[in-house]
């Protein structure tokens, strides 16, 4: 996983349904073995460089974290010939340094969900698989985004344990206790199966968090609130899209 292969995909998260920067050239639907993707593929040219883009919550955003068929989206994604993928996802901030507004490239994850469709390697196999999981994100891909946030003056935090719930609610300030105990850093609902199916197909996988508020009895609010959490990623995403702007030209 050292070398970086050209075909690069950009999975959206909440607050990023489009990339306004993407001059599209085609959406392509694609059937997969296990079901529809979220929606059609967009194939497009960002800031000079062929790129494919696909929103993970749906083009109206209506599919939730415990809903999307990561299998179908990633499966669609090789199918289509893509060997690199930036997945952008909006996080609640543990620890301190993960504040609203700011991005992050995690470099570890604890899975907390559960009875989502997690795995390729399910049925009608030849031979049991495990794949290595030790470091779950594709290390040339988040070493690229963490060397662009570098030189583009971003703000970037370049590690973080993130930990991936089931949602669609958000957390008890007691489970986020239980979760800084853990290790975790930030805290999403769509990390997970994402990045091990991206494993699991060989796909080259990396990620960029943006803090959307800080996580449930963290900061000062009582509760969080959803036109707080657009708030934030609105300003979170001018930097996502700096930093694929960066990246995307050095690919
Ligand atoms: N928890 C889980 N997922 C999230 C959060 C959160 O606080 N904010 C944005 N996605």
């Amino acid at each position: 996983m050292n070398s970086i292969p050209s075909e690069l995909a950009i999975i959206g998260g909440t607050g990023l349904t489009r990339l306004p920067t993407l001059k599209i050239i085609r959406r392509e639907v694609v059937h997969t073995p296990y079901g529809e993707p979220s929606g059609p593929v967009t194939h497009g040219e960002l800031f000079g460089h062929q790129v494919a883009f696909i929103p993970r919550h749906g083009a109206k955003h209506n599919i939730p974290p415990h809903r999307v068929n990561y299998r179908a989206n990633l499966w669609a994604l090789r199918h289509l010939g893509i060997k690199n993928i930036i997945a952008v996802a909006a996080v609640g901030g543990i620890s301190s340094e993960m504040r609203p507004c700011r991005i992050a490239i995690p470099d570890q994850i604890i899975d907390y969900t559960w009875s989502r469709m997690h795995t390729y390697f399910d049925e009608h196999l030849d031979a049991v698989t495990h794949i290595d999981f030790s470091e779950p994100y594709c290390r040339a891909l988040r070493g690229r985004l963490v060397g662009a946030a570098q030189s583009a003056g971003l703000d970037a935090l370049p590690k973080g344990v993130y930990a991936a719930t089931q949602g669609p609610r958000l957390e008890t300030a007691a489970e986020i206790n239980r979760l800084e105990k853990d290790g975790c850093d930030m805290v999403g609902m769509t990390g997970m199966p994402e990045a091990a199916l991206a494993r699991e197909l060989d796909l080259c996988y990396a990620s960029i968090a943006v803090v959307a508020n800080w996580a449930a009895g963290r900061g000062e609010r009582e509760t969080i609130s959803l036109s707080e959490i657009s708030r934030n990623l609105e300003q979170g995403m001018n930097q996502v899209k700096r930093l694929l702007e960066v990246v995307v030209t050095r690919i």
